[in-house]
């Protein structure tokens, strides 16, 4: 009987809604039964500390607060016996005995970390990116968490933004398929389950489009740009099931998310039917009185009334609530709604069945950093890394040879994981250097560090916030670049490791200048000086300037932060165990004044010339070219693929059909290797400025060395719709153009025409 309900309450959840009609019984019976005080009480989220803080406040008094019914979910507690004790609190001495949400971070992996969102998005690979989550479910809900604060899906165009290293990059498109995958993994197909946790699709939204990528800056967008470039993501999470929504820091439309009604309520729920319960930010309801929207009970008040039902760390709806209630500024069915959203969430994961579900103490030691998931991050990260440049082949090195492995990440534990690896552990990572001896065992591999990340010591207190991520050498840099130097000389090949640390990505991680520090410049030049084959194995949680370095005649390997097995999988494609297959899935520019850069841009009324050159009264600059460093889409790989033989399935389509595009891609180097084929789509003529052309579908194919394959990629009656003026999702009649290819450059193309 109770498993029926459930499943009914579980699909309806999937398939995003529980109606009126749909409330669920036990729910109801509960709410009947709590007090006014109870009810502001489950809308209270808190954070402990003692664990790593992911905020500037810690909450305080927790243990009375929870007994006294005053809380409806932690974070930042984990493993299983640690939550038990919380939610022993909870369940028998508190009144109603209502059972606690427990949230974490799980980014990139839980304990096993796997490289950052950023990097596993330039997989391409959807069962990759849906294994990944479902790994991170397993272990986190083994830990005793049963929600998680992801996927984060804000579109980011703006590298100079330190969060776009959390996110799938640029596209809206990509994005939402990543987004679904996420979800899947997560969440799987019963929330019930003891592996599976609510996941919580963020940052609600457009916190992607900060000003001058400086964090938690305001925003100011169209609608039509909101529409058609950036809440596409937060939408497929909703129609993908997602149970909860995080409201962001910034403002849309001059008022912040937080308190946004517009968004939290007449887009989110009216509009796309959203069930699930929406949580705050970390105390960004307080943010609202800088903001400059009010004292702690005006937004609080305003947030309630605009669809926010849970307060995270800031406290305003437990203390201001039942005032405003009183002084009539929010009524008792606005409590009620945001409460029975928190308590049909407790229900759907099984929490009230058994409040202990995800407290087996057994399972951190079967579930947890086990061999397999340690496989999977190694896979994952292997995928995620993108080969920029291969000048004379340099890669992939023969294992046999003597390599001089230098710079500042080469043997950098502490910067393996990545940004959002909270409940990671530094001493697992593997460094390069190991990663070379493991796979390498008959290399010779001679060390040197070459180089700080940053000489810059007030950059390096800035970075190391959370531990030694610069480490700043007591040698001169004049002596540490000699020693590599030397080492270089006597190699047959060198290998560079150099970038970003991980801290120089990440929230409040912002940089004007996303250009390698200057002391890791000086060290790739003595080291190309040295006529030696060089391959640079760069790391980031973002696209850098690199003009200087891409113009070397050396290999470039893309790697990110890759995690836990950072070594490993970065030394598995270095010695071609596997071949590179990573896409960009953001445009790399060659300099900060091009930013914003995306490759979904207009065409204006002044196009520039296609091959760059300058033009006096055309969309141009004076001193840099239009074109990116690197496309969006760009990767290469160990062998080479040529696309021939485009062909579309009809010439015409009515409104409601479908259409297939149909290329031959043939493998024509010496390796076996993985493409990712991309479809882009322009839509000729609109009622709107349409941009120059749209991913609309990839497929990412294997293929051995010499052979060719037919893909065939087919649109959707929705693929050729966009938001227009009226913000109807249309498709208009005319010229359309498919492009096929490598990247987002590709020039093979075949047009048709919607009646
Ligand atoms: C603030 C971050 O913006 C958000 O992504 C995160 O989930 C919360 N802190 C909780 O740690």
């Amino acid at each position: 009987m109770y498993y029926k309900k459930l499943l009914f309450a579980v699909m309806a959840l999937t398939f995003g809604a529980i109606s009126a009609q749909q409330r669920i019984p036990e729910v109801e019976a509960l709410l009947q039964k709590m007090t006014l005080e109870e009810k502001i009480g489950q809308l209270n989220l808190l954070t402990p500390g003692g664990g790593v803080a992911t905020g500037e406040v810690v909450s305080k008094n927790v243990e009375a607060k929870i007994k006294a019914g005053e809380v409806g979910g932690l974070f930042g507690v984990a493993g299983p016996d640690k939550v038990r004790v919380a939610q022993e609190l909870a369940v028998k001495k508190s009144r109603l005995g209502i059972p606690l949400l427990i949230g974490s971070d799980v980014i990139h992996g839980y304990k096993t970390t796997y490289p950052i969102p950023l990097g596993l998005a330039s997989s391409w690979d959807m069962d990759l990116v849906q294994q990944a989550a479902q790994m991170a479910a397993k272990e986190a809900t083994a830990d005793g968490i049963n929600w998680n604060f992801s996927p984060m899906v804000d579109i980011a165009r703006d590298p100079r933004w330190g969060r776009i290293a959390e996110g799938a990059g640029e596209d809206p498109y990509l994005g939402s398929r990543i987004a679904e995958a996420s979800i899947k993994g997560y969440q799987g197909d019963d929330l019930a389950a003891a592996h599976t946790m609510l996941a919580c699709v963020k940052h609600f939204a457009l916190y992607g489009a900060a000003e001058a990528g400086r964090d938690y800056h305001s925003v100011d967008m169209s609608k039509i740009k909101m529409f058609n470039q950036y809440l596409p993501p937060y939408k497929a999470a909703v129609d993908a099931g997602v149970a909860s929504v995080m409201s962001s820091f910034n403002d849309v439309d001059g008022i912040p998310a937080t308190g946004n009604k517009w968004l939290l309520t007449d887009l989110l729920r009216d509009k796309w039917g959203f069930n699930g319960f929406v949580v705050s930010d970390y105390t960004s309801l307080n943010e609202m009185i800088p903001h400059g929207l009010g004292d702690l009970q005006a937004v609080s008040a305003l947030a309630l009334n605009a669809g926010l039902d849970m307060d995270m760390v800031g406290e305003g709806f437990l203390t201001t609530l039942k005032k405003s209630l009183e002084e009539g500024k929010v009524t008792e069915e606005a409590i009620t709604n945001a409460c029975r959203r928190i308590l049909e969430a407790k229900y759907i994961s099984g929490l009230f069945e058994d409040p202990y579900r995800y407290l087996d103490s057994k399972r951190p030691a079967k579930d947890i950093l086990t061999k397999e998931n340690r496989a999977l991050a190694r896979t994952l990260a292997a995928h995620s890394f993108v080969l920029l440049k291969n000048e004379n082949n340099i890669l992939p090195l023969q294992k046999n040879k003597k390599i001089a492995l230098v710079g500042p990440l080469a043997d950098s534990r502490n910067n393996m994981l990545g940004t959002w690896a909270p409940t990671g552990d530094v001493s697992l990572a593997v460094t390069i250097l190991e990663g070379f001896k493991n796979v390498a065992p008959n290399a010779t591999i001679q060390y040197a560090k070459g180089a700080n990340i940053s000489d810059d010591e007030e950059f390096a207190k800035h970075v190391n916030v959370f531990g030694p991520r610069i480490e700043i050498d007591e040698r001169s840099p004049e002596v540490m670049v000699d020693e590599a130097v030397e080492l270089a000389k006597n190699a047959d090949v060198v290998v560079a490791v150099v970038g970003e640390a991980t801290e120089m990505t990440g929230e409040a991680a912002s940089r004007t200048d996303i250009s390698i520090p200057e002391s890791q410049k000086i060290l790739i030049r003595a080291l190309v000086a040295t006529g030696k084959p060089v391959a640079l194995v760069l790391m980031s949680g973002r696209p850098l300037t690199i003009p200087d370095e891409l113009g070397l005649p050396v290999a470039i390997l893309q790697v990110w932060h890759p995690g836990v097995e950072a070594g490993n999988a970065i030394a598995d494609v270095v010695f071609g165990d596997y071949n590179p297959s990573g896409k960009l899935t953001v445009t790399w520019p060659r300099n900060v004044g091009q930013i914003p850069i995306y490759y979904s841009a207009k065409n204006t009324g002044r196009p520039a010339p296609e091959n760059d050159e300058f033009q006096k009264f055309r969309s141009n600059y004076l001193d840099s070219p239009n074109s990116p460093l690197l496309p969006f889409g760009y990767g290469l790989s160990y062998t080479n693929f040529e696309y021939s033989n485009l062909k579309l399935d009809k010439a015409s389509i009515g409104q409601g059909e479908s259409i297939s595009a149909t290329v031959t891609v043939t493998n024509t180097g010496n390796y076996d290797g993985e493409e990712v084929v991309q479809l882009y789509l322009r839509d000729v003529v609109r009622s709107i400025t349409p941009p120059k052309r749209e991913l609309k579908g990839f497929r990412k194919i294997l293929l051995k060395k010499g052979e060719s394959k037919e893909v065939t990629i087919t649109l959707s009656p929705d693929d050729l719709k966009f938001y227009n003026s009226q913000l109807d999702f249309v498709a208009e009649p005319g010229e359309f153009v498919v492009f096929v290819g490598t990247n987002s450059d590709a020039q093979l193309s075949k047009s048709f025409v919607l009646n």
